[in-house]
C-alpha cells in the first residue's frame, strides 16, 4: 500500500525496442495495445476467461493448437489461418470462453509481453479497464513505466495516447512526478486530442490498416472508458485476472 510519503515516478516507453533502457525490475509496467491486444485481452476477462497464455511465434501457436487449446491471433492485423478467431474483442464477445484456457499470438502486443517479463507487476491497459488500472498504481508503492507496443517496434499515436490519458490522471493526482520527455509529450498529446479522440486516431497508422482490412468497427468501443473493473495481469507465462493474486 502508498504511505504517500516520497512521489513515485511515471515514464513512458514508446516501443519495446527501447525497453532495455528502462530498469524495470522494481516498476509496475503498464503493457499497452489499445488496437487491439490490451483492448481484446480486457474484454476476454470481463467475459470470465480463465487465461490468456501469450505465445511469441506462430509455430508455437500451432503447437498449442495441435494440444487441444483455443488459439486466437493475428499477424498484421490478419486471423491466423489455423487460429479459432482473430484478434478482434468482438471475437471473443461471440465465442464461448467464459473458465476457458486461451492460446494468443499477435504481431506486438504479445511481443511486447515477453519484453517486458522482468516487470516488478506487468497489468494489462485499457481505456476499457482505464480506472481499474488507475487505482492499482495508485494503490501500489511503485515507480510506473508506460510500455506501448508501437507497430513493429515503431511508435504508433493509439498508445501514445492512452499513456498520456494515465500519466494525465496520475500527474494530477499528486503522487507521481514525470520521469521523462516521454512522459511529458505523452500527455501534450493526449491534451491535444482528448476532446475529439476518435478524429485524432483517425490519422493513426493501424487505425488506417485496420479499415483497409475491414476490422475498424472495433476502433469506437476500443476506446470506451470503464466498460470493465478488470485488471489481467502476467503471472509467469500467462495473464490471469489480478483478483487472483494482487
Ligand atoms: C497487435 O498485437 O499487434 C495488435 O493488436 C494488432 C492487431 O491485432 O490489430
Amino acid at each position: 500500500m502508498a504511505t504517500g510519503t516520497t512521489k513515485r515516478n511515471i515514464d513512458v516507453c514508446f516501443t519495446p525496442a527501447l525497453i532495455e533502457y528502462y530498469d524495470i525490475a522494481n516498476k509496475n509496467v503498464v503493457l499497452i495495445d489499445i488496437l487491439r491486444a490490451t483492448s481484446t485481452i480486457c474484454t476476454a476477462f470481463d467475459l470470465g476467461v480463465r487465461e490468456i497464455i501469450p505465445v511469441a511465434s506462430e509455430t508455437e501457436a500451432l503447437a498449442y493448437k495441435n494440444k487441444g487449446f483455443i488459439v486466437a491471433g493475428e499477424r498484421d492485423g490478419k486471423v491466423l489461418s489455423f487460429a479459432d478467431f482473430g484478434n478482434s474483442p468482438f471475437n471473443f464477445m461471440d465465442s464461448d470462453i467464459k473458465g476457458k484456457s486461451i492460446a494468443y499470438c499477435t504481431t506486438n502486443g504479445t511481443k511486447a509481453i515477453f519484453s517486458a517479463k522482468q516487470a516488478l507487476h506487468l497489468v494489462v491497459g485499457s481505456y476499457l479497464n482505464f480506472s481499474a488500472v488507475i487505482k492499482f498504481l495508485e494503490a501500489d508503492d511503485h515507480d510506473v513505466l508506460m510500455l506501448c507496443s508501437g507497430w513493429k517496434n515503431k511508435f504508433d499515436i493509439e498508445d501514445t495516447l492512452f499513456a498520456g490519458a494515465v500519466c494525465d490522471k496520475l500527474l494530477a493526482g499528486g503522487n507521481f512526478i514525470t520521469g521523462g520527455d516521454a512522459a511529458i509529450v505523452s500527455v501534450d498529446l493526449w491534451n491535444l486530442a482528448k476532446n475529439d479522440l476518435l478524429a485524432y486516431i483517425d490519422k493513426s497508422d493501424h487505425r488506417k490498416r485496420l479499415k483497409n482490412l475491414g476490422l475498424d468497427d472495433v476502433i469506437e468501443y476500443c476506446h470506451t472508458f470503464d466498460k470493465t473493473e478488470k485488471l489481467p495481469i502476467l503471472k509467469g507465462n500467462s495473464i490471469i485476472d489480478s483478483y487472483e493474486v494482487l
